[in-house]
C-alpha cells in the first residue's frame, strides 16, 4: 500500500480540523477533513471524512471561518447537524441517520498518513475548484 504523509498528529489536535484536497477514484477533486478522534476504543487517533454535509451541499470546514468542533463532533454550519469525529455518523438535526463518506488515514509515530488506495493527495488546504457553496450559504448559526 502506498501511503502519503499528510501532517503530524499535534497539528491536527491543535487545529481541531486539518483540511486537504484529494482526488477520489481518479475523478473529481474533493476536500477532506482530518480530525482527532479522542475515543479510547477507536482504532486510530485520527479519522478523515469528506468535507461535505450529507444533508445539503455545504462544507463543514470553510477557509474563512474554519469548522465548529464541539464535544467530539464536527458541526455543520448551515443547519447544525453534528457528525461524530470518530464514526462520521450523525444522529441529530436534518442530517440524522447519515454518515460522512470516509477516507482512510493512519497515525504512526506522531505522523498522519493517507492510506486510502482510492484517494490521491493533491495539496493541503481547500480545493481550487470554484464550486463554492451556494450564494447566501453563509453561516445561519451562531455559536
Ligand atoms: S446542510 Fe448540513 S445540516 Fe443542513
Amino acid at each position: 500500500m502506498v501511503r502519503y504523509r499528510l501532517t503530524d498528529i499535534e497539528t491536527v489536535r491543535e487545529e481541531g480540523v486539518w483540511l486537504f484536497t484529494g482526488r477520489v477514484g481518479g475523478g473529481e477533486e474533493r476536500e477532506i477533513i482530518v480530525v482527532p478522534c479522542e475515543d479510547d476504543s477507536a482504532d486510530s487517533d485520527v479519522e478523515a471524512w469528506e468535507n461535505r454535509c450529507t444533508h445539503e451541499d455545504q462544507r463543514l470546514y470553510r477557509e474563512d471561518v474554519g469548522a465548529v468542533v464541539r464535544d467530539g463532533s464536527v458541526v455543520c454550519p448551515k443547519h447544525g447537524s453534528a457528525f461524530d469525529s470518530c464514526s462520521g455518523g450523525c444522529d441529530n438535526g436534518p442530517a440524522a441517520g447519515s454518515t460522512l463518506p470516509s477516507v482512510d488515514v493512519a497515525a504512526e509515530d506522531g505522523q498522519v498518513y493517507l492510506t486510502d488506495d482510492n484517494v490521491s493527495y493533491i495539496h493541503a488546504g481547500p480545493s481550487d475548484d470554484d464550486d463554492d457553496d451556494e450564494p447566501g450559504s453563509t453561516s445561519h448559526l451562531r455559536f
